[in-house]
């Protein structure tokens, strides 16, 4: 079936049947495109809170698994169900024990591409968008900050009064950016003004002209009364500002800043789950309402 066939048929069947798409920004643009809400992690976690019937999450799996374990009555699918954020499983329930037995007085902060099981050794849950504010409420001066070692470095960097621990982990596609690649992607549009999410390396996110989530990158982009832009996050959200934007320019930092596992979720995906074609997401009761206590907290913190 061609594009239009299959988002027209997925429409007609979300309406028949009252089922709630959530996508994230960085999946295709065609997903998003049928999608009833699209957002970054913190938007999701937020509106699948009020979305009304059943759920499908076009996404990465701890993503479906945030949607379960705030709304335990609906049924939750994940659209693509080998869509896994690489991220949130570097670290085990055992090795972040052990973390904590060597940093007893520090409050865990978990950056929301955590597994749920993760998160249930964990007193509060972030995302990009949301961590600054929410670790500087913190009654503790310590903190444990799991995986992203890259985002961690960026919160130490901006909450002085804070000691941070940090573990080695981080996203595999945001990584991978360099000075170089900032270097060459300034040299080829210099009016340009570069935008970063904080999961690149320090040394990128220093050269930007501004850091933030996913959502307060393409804020900041559609409200600059400036016209051309480099974007040093996942190729999608040029996509997504491309088309917001006619009258601005949008560059990526590199060609293959891709995802492998956000562009799994295809159109096909989507129909084979309101077919009734993938298997309910399914959590564990005990872990979910121990997950649940770093989520409300995250909400209650990050407003
Ligand atoms: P945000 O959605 O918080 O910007 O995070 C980006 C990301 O990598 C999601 O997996
Ligand atoms: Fe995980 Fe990075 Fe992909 Fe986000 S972009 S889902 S953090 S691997």
């Amino acid at each position: 079936m061609e594009k239009r066939c299959l988002q027209q048929e997925i429409l007609r069947l979300k309406r028949e049947k009252g089922i709630t798409v959530l996508a994230h920004t960085y999946v295709a643009r065609e997903v998003s495109e049928i999608a009833d809400f699209t957002g970054d992690s913190y938007a999701l976690a937020k509106w699948a809170q009020g979305a009304q019937g059943d759920v499908i999450l076009c996404g990465v799996h701890f993503m479906a698994e945030t949607v379960k374990i705030l709304s335990p009555q609906k049924k939750v699918y994940l659209a693509n169900p080998k869509a896994g954020c690489p991220m949130a499983e570097q670290l085990t329930v055992e090795a972040l024990k052990a973390l904590k037995a060597q940093h007893p007085n520090a409050a865990v902060a978990a950056y929301i591409n955590t597994t749920a099981a993760l998160k249930t050794e964990c007193d509060v849950c972030v995302t990009s968008s949301s961590a600054e504010k929410i670790i500087a409420a913190l009654p503790e001066k310590e903190i444990l900050f799991i995986p992203d070692i890259n985002l961690g470095s960026y919160l130490a960097a901006r909450l002085t009064d804070k000691v941070f621990h940090l573990f080695d982990g981080g996203c595999p596609c945001h990584k991978r950016t360099t000075v170089e690649d900032v270097l060459r992607a300034k040299e080829a549009h210099p009016e340009a003004l570069f935008l970063v999410h904080p999961e690149c390396p320090p040394a990128v996110v220093s050269l930007a002209d501004y850091a933030g989530s996913t959502a307060g990158i393409m804020q900041f982009a559609k409200e600059s009364s400036r016209t051309q832009f480099i974007i040093g996050t996942e190729n999608t959200v040029v996509c997504h500002l491309a088309a917001e934007c006619e009258e601005k320019q949008f560059f990526p930092l590199k060609e293959d800043l891709v995802c492998p596992d956000m562009r799994r979720t295809t159109l096909q995906d989507v129909l084979a789950c309101l077919k009734g074609e993938r298997e309910e997401l399914v959590l564990d009761e005990t872990v979910r309402l121990r997950a649940r206590r770093c989520i409300d907290r995250m909400i209650a913190l990050g407003g």
